[in-house]
């Protein structure tokens, strides 16, 4: 039986997992025979790189999305797949605050100002004096734990929350029309693939600002890119359609603040995903149900 690896993870669960092969290359050159379990960081996985692995029983993910793994191809060759939900959802709150901030208050643009020694005591720049987050209308497209997250720090910055679920909250097209700020907190899926699409894009005031931890594809990308360029209005994105590809455009726009897929980047959560997917590797190895399969 053979455990492989695309990445060796970060924290200390990793060393409780003997015997891991790493892989140099994703998907492998040559099948892969008796490999049960495969541990991937946003790696496809679909019915080609399946072929590849004819033995395997367990794709564990690292990461709370798991939208590059074809989970119905698994399914149907008997292939469980988990995720790392509910120890990223602080990280992934408290960076979209930090782009919300960064956006809204020119928190980029001033650093540079103040590197490159312009600064000479005017510091009413209007380049640099931002927006208030208190008084105004964040409007959270996915209202999940992420979400809820968000909406209690947002809260507390005294901004005005509303949401959009499928079932519940504003509308989508109403919450995007009223909003200073929106900010996307959905999986992407067949249903939200390009859900904030060129037509909702033009929908946003003027001046508002979209924030992205959740996922690029969610956003038409090209759509985005015009609306920034043109100024009309700003954004805060860690995510990308085809990381890490970031679309050329975007790199010399002030009204842009831009992460490389960092949301869920500290140590200690981390560390706490590799503890999930390490707990589920040892649980299938013990022949115990898995913590975190995705369906459930
Ligand atoms: C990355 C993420 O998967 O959890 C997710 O869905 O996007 C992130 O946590 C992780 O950082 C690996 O790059």
């Amino acid at each position: 039986m053979r455990i492989v690896a695309t990445r060796r993870l970060p924290g200390p669960a990793w060393d409780e997992l003997l015997d891991v092969e790493l892989l140099e290359e994703w998907p492998p050159a040559e099948p892969l025979p008796g490999v049960e379990v495969l541990i991937e960081v946003i790696a496809r996985v679909s019915e080609a790189e399946l072929d590849l692995l004819p033995d395997l029983r367990l794709v564990a993910n690292y990461g709370v999305g798991y939208d590059p793994v074809d989970v119905a191809a698994c399914r149907a060759r008997g292939v469980a797949v988990t995720n790392t939900p509910g120890v990223l959802d602080a990280a992934v709150a408290d960076l979209t605050l930090a782009l919300i901030l960064a956006t809204r208050r020119n928190v980029v643009a001033a650093d540079r100002f103040v590197r490159e020694g312009r600064w000479r005591g005017d510091w009413a720049r209007p380049e640099i004096v931002g927006r208030d987050l208190s008084g105004s209308r964040l409007g959270l497209v996915g209202f999940g734990r992420i979400g809820q997250a968000v909406a209690r720090r947002a809260e507390a910055f005294g901004m005005e929350v509303v949401f959009h679920r499928r079932s519940e909250g504003l509308p989508l097209d109403e919450l995007v029309a009223t909003s200073d700020v929106v900010s996307l907190h959905v999986p992407l899926t067949a249903e939200t693939r390009g859900l904030i699409s060129r037509e909702r894009l033009a929908l946003l005031r003027d001046g508002a600002t979209l924030v992205n931890t959740a996922r690029g594809g969610v956003v038409d990308e090209d759509a985005l890119v015009e609306e920034l360029v043109s100024g009309r209005i700003s954004a805060g994105l860690d995510v990308f359609a085809d990381e890490p590809r970031v679309p050329e455009a975007l790199r010399d726009l002030p009204n842009v603040v831009l992460t490389p897929h960092v949301a869920s980047a500290t140590t200690e959560t981390r560390a706490a995903m590799t503890r999930i997917v390490v707990d589920n590797v040892l649980a299938y190895l013990a022949g115990e149900p898995l913590l975190t399969p995705v369906d459930r």
